[in-house]
């Protein structure tokens, strides 16, 4: 089985980077983290892959004139390492529709929302300012407009009377790293396409829908 070269892209702590190499050591994973970027040489999330074994590279994006120089470098070293496919996890840059046109279908996002609902930032806190009931997490295909694009899949989460935006926050988290290499691997292994704004062809909606019910569930800690 031929595997899809996949780079990961994170600004700070990876943790969902963590879940989709852990899911990758398995030979039966299609994909293969063949490299983790950061465009903060500082993030924390470097070191962690290091010592996963993965191939690490830092692009800073604050030393160039403007965004395009800076996707340039990034393109020139996704195609060294002869990248195919591209996870962000955690990567808090805009792309321009130049980068995102080079990676159409070929780059995933996971967003701690469940999109539409709360694109952007400080959504957990904007959540609980809502008052919803229903929270989660959501892995699209990265589109030029921000936290758009088809959904592969989404994770419900309850949201609670004590809840803090780190309570949630962790809440939702745990479900991230469940529902990213899941989705990964439905794409990766090409058991789902895109049709319009959809991702269709999961064998099964326990692929892409995750509801977790359970409000007493203890949420995971985060290392
Ligand atoms: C995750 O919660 C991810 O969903 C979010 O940043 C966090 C990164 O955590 N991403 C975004 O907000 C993107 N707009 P991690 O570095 O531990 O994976």
């Amino acid at each position: 089985m031929t595997r899809l070269r996949t780079a990961i892209l994170i600004s700070g702590r990876g943790s969902n980077m963590d879940a989709l190499i852990a899911a990758s050591k398995d030979p039966s994973f299609p994909a293969d983290v063949a490299l983790v970027l950061s465009n903060r040489p500082d993030a924390p999330g470097l070191a962690k892959a290091k010592a996963a074994g993965v191939a690490t590279a830092a692009v800073d994006h604050k030393i160039y004139a403007g965004r395009e120089e800076f996707e340039r470098s990034l393109q020139l070293l996704l195609e060294t390492y002869r990248i195919e496919f591209i996870c962000l996890a955690g990567f808090m840059r805009m792309f321009t529709p130049w980068f995102v046109g080079q990676w159409r279908g070929r780059m995933l996002n996971i967003h701690p929302s469940l999109l539409p609902a709360f694109r952007g930032l400080d959504t957990h806190e904007r959540a609980l300012a809502d008052g919803v009931k229903i929270h989660g997490c959501t892995v699209h295909f990265v589109v030029p407009e921000m936290d758009e694009g088809p959904i592969v899949a989404q994770a419900a989460v309850p949201v609670l009377d004590d809840d803090t935006p780190q309570t949630l926050a962790a809440r939702v988290l745990a479900q991230e790293h469940v529902i990213y290499p899941m989705a990964l691997q439905l794409v990766a292994s090409g058991a789902v396409r895109i049709e319009r704004n959809r991702v269709i062809g999961a064998l099964a909606p326990h692929e892409t829908a995750f509801i977790v019910p359970d409000a007493a569930a203890a949420p995971k800690r985060i290392s």
